[in-house]
């Protein structure tokens, strides 16, 4: 029988129902003041949890890894208190559930930062655009280089961040390495003007991804661990002269790590994709899970798992709207409409309110 959205299958040591993923939503909901999740969150991923596997929200991993109100991080006690919530009320569902571990390097400001510090970046390249804060939009700020001494830094955050979410109870983790936050900031020759280890060659630009996938998979272990990556988005003023190259490069190393999936934006979410991209090239050179996201719908994602080159899809906006996708795609029944006024921030309006069947 052909693959579907129905087959189970097993990521790692993750093993899921169904193929049907909840793909990484930012909702900014996170209790105040510390950041920090809250029965209502515990309440919203619950609800959701006949995917075959949620992603969490992006996370923070540090107190300078935020970049936007309300989102919720994992590097303080009580944020992991709050998220033991979470994959409780998602396990007692029999959901699979993994931490979305983020740093947004440069797509930040000073008032969303400790000591009001100024964003940092592989280099100091401001982004078109504006910042997303407590006292509404600001325009960006030209960010701070990190030092080359700094990096092992991070590096330790991200795993410190994966022991914290294992703590919380996730079944393991997925590395955002994607939409123009900082591992995709390294990754572009956009925004990495470096000249040291860390930029110029699209091996030196992938170097700080890999220090990380192997931070975080001696914690975790292998099995446990996803990265997601978007080679033509231009979202966040993110650019690069050669996507195919450098994205072919980082499917191929991250091959070699044995991971549980590697989750791929297949387009942009900001405005236009300039440049041809074959994503057939791009799966040929993973080993691997390949999951596919973005703008997929039941009938698009059932024809790319029956060729057999896609394994699982993640949706978005679907999984606002319909906590029950799974129930309704099986009956082929009429979705709800996402009310994209209540994405970002508010109460259980547009969060917890959506109707089942
Ligand atoms: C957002 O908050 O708009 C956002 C966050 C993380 C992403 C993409 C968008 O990967």
């Amino acid at each position: 029988m052909a693959i579907d959205l129905f087959t189970p299958i097993s990521l790692g040591s993750i093993a899921l129902k169904n193929r049907i993923v909840m793909a990484p939503l930012t909702r900014n909901r996170a209790g105040q003041p510390g950041n920090v999740p809250q029965d209502m969150n515990a309440t919203y991923y619950a609800q959701r949890a006949s995917a075959g596997l949620i992603i969490t929200e992006a996370t923070p991993i540090s107190p300078m890894a935020h970049g936007y109100p309300a989102t919720p991080g994992i590097h303080t006690a009580e944020q992991i208190e709050g998220w033991k919530k979470v994959t409780a009320a998602v396990h007692a569902k029999d959901g699979k559930i993994v931490l979305q571990l983020w740093h947004v390097g440069r797509i930040s400001h000073p008032s969303l930062l400790p000591d009001n510090a100024l964003p940092v970046a592989p280099s100091a390249v401001k982004p078109k655009g504006q910042a997303f804060t407590y006292q509404g939009l600001q325009d960006f700020v030209k960010p701070r280089e990190l030092k080359v001494e700094e990096l092992p830094g991070i590096v330790a955050d991200y795993a410190q961040a994966t022991k914290n979410a294992l703590e919380a109870g996730f079944d393991g983790v997925e590395i955002h390495a994607a939409n123009g936050y900082l591992l995709d900031q390294f990754l572009r020759d956009g925004t990495n003007l470096r000249e040291d280890k860390y930029g110029d060659t699209i091996m030196n630009r992938t170097r700080l991804l890999i220090e990380v996938v192997k931070a975080v998979v001696a914690v975790a272990g292998s099995d446990k661990v996803g990265v997601r990556i978007s080679p033509l988005n231009t979202f966040n003023d993110i650019e690069d002269s050669s996507p195919q190259a450098l994205f072919n490069y980082v499917a191929f190393l991250l091959s070699k790590e044995n991971l549980a999936y590697l989750h791929v934006v297949e387009g942009s979410m900001g405005g236009s994709e300039p440049i041809a991209f074959d994503y057939d090239f791009l799966r040929k050179s993973y080993k691997g899970n390949y999951m596919a996201n973005l703008g997929y719908d039941k009938a698009r994602a059932n024809e790319v798992l029956a060729t057999g080159k896609v394994d699982l899809v993640s949706f978005g906006s679907l999984f606002i709207a319909n906590p029950d996708l799974v129930e309704r795609f099986a009956q082929d029944a009429p979705l709800n409409t996402p009310d994209e006024n209540s994405f970002y921030g508010g109460n259980e309006q547009g969060y917890t309110d959506y109707p089942t069947l």
